[in-house]
């Protein structure tokens, strides 16, 4: 295992008020929210704190705003984890941080992406969380790869856990990057260009083919092509997709060269749509890979919030092996790179 991480269930956590970091950062239009798959990915942790006895305090993050941005409030999330706890919420200040008041048990920070000093991974500022409580889990895998206060600062202040599903990530993808059944196949699309481009570069030392589709193969193919050249110890074949005459999506010629090539794929793991599949004229491309990965069978793994959203729409999520919440958390980590918030919550 890439990780010796503390495990949750090490720490005696009853009377106790813990921090729990927790993947909140889900698609929501007009207040609401679209797919709740990462917010049921911590559930399980919540639910064994409450049943050992913690009171918790949740902390995480909804999209990148600008300062207290309300369009990025955190109060549909406030909302569905009342829905499930049976209960309503009341605004409180918790400390100095305003959120909500859940169960006599559970509170809500409202989005600590509000604060810059979150990014800045702030030392006071994580002081200042950290001194909200006496343990902090960390159970948000799809932001161990951001080294922010709330993530990786506030550790150093308090004891700190690996949550239940930040331990399964850990187990699953590090059996991928460790020894994985060969060939492997990695296929990378949707945008956020800037934080992936330098992840699919590193993946050429680790997979047999990679595959480029979506924003990310329309704004860069000549690069990806120069970058495939120059890795030296690179096993990967390349092939980065067309896109069809609208742009918006790669073109069904791509698609079946993508499934040819990883016919024989016993590993493939897949981050990232191909075309803008929030609108239905196109989602093909996304749709004929998904179809085509599922039928070969081999051992598939899904990451990034867009992707898993859509797939699960068309009832096609519980056809993969496993389902990461991470998206570029789980590229960087496949990459090879070590994430702050985990190396933060290894045993000394
Ligand atoms: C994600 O959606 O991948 C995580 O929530 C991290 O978001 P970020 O890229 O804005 O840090």
């Amino acid at each position: 295992m890439l990780y010796n991480l503390k495990s949750l269930k090490e720490a005696q956590v009853s009377g106790k008020t813990v921090l729990l970091r927790a993947d909140l950062d889900v698609p929501i239009e007009n207040s609401q929210i679209l797919d709740d798959s990462r917010l049921n990915s911590w559930f399980p942790t919540l639910e064994y704190l409450l049943g050992n006895g913690a009171k918790i305090i949740i902390v995480g993050h909804l999209g990148r705003p600008n300062g207290a941005d309300k369009n990025l409030t955190l109060l549909p999330v406030a909302n569905w984890i009342a829905t499930k706890l049976k209960a309503q919420i009341v605004e409180e200040k918790i400390g100095d941080f305003d959120g909500w008041k859940i169960t006599d048990s559970v509170s809500l920070i409202e989005n600590i992406r509000f604060y810059k000093e979150e990014e800045e991974n702030d030392q006071e500022f994580a002081r200042k969380l950290a001194q909200l409580g006496t343990i902090f889990v960390n159970d948000a895998f799809a932001t161990a790869h951001r080294s922010h206060a709330s993530t990786e600062g506030i550790a150093h202040f308090i004891p700190s856990y690996a949550g239940l599903r930040v331990l399964q990530e850990v187990e699953v993808l590090s059996r991928v990057l460790e020894s994985p059944d060969r060939p492997l196949g990695v296929v990378i699309g949707g945008a956020k260009i800037e934080t992936k481009l330098p992840l699919v570069e590193k993946m050429h030392s680790l997979a047999d083919y990679v595959m480029v589709g979506g924003e990310i193969a329309e704004n860069d193919k000549v690069l990806l092509k120069v970058q495939h050249e120059k890795v030296s110890d690179r096993k990967s074949v390349l092939l980065v997709a067309d896109l069809n005459q609208s742009r918006q999506d790669i073109t069904a010629k791509s698609a079946e060269n993508f499934l040819q090539l990883l016919a024989d794929a016993k590993t493939i793991v897949w981050n990232g749509p191909m075309g803008k599949i929030e609108d239905p004229d196109f989602q093909n491309g996304t749709l004929t890979l998904a179809e085509g990965i599922i039928n070969i069978r081999a051992y598939s793994i899904l990451g990034g919030g867009d992707t898993i959203g859509f797939l699960r729409s068309k009832t096609l999520l519980d056809k993969f092996s496993f389902v990461s919440v991470g998206g570029g958390a789980m590229l960087e980590f496949l990459s090879g790179d070590r994430l702050p918030g985990l190396t933060v919550l290894e045993q000394k």
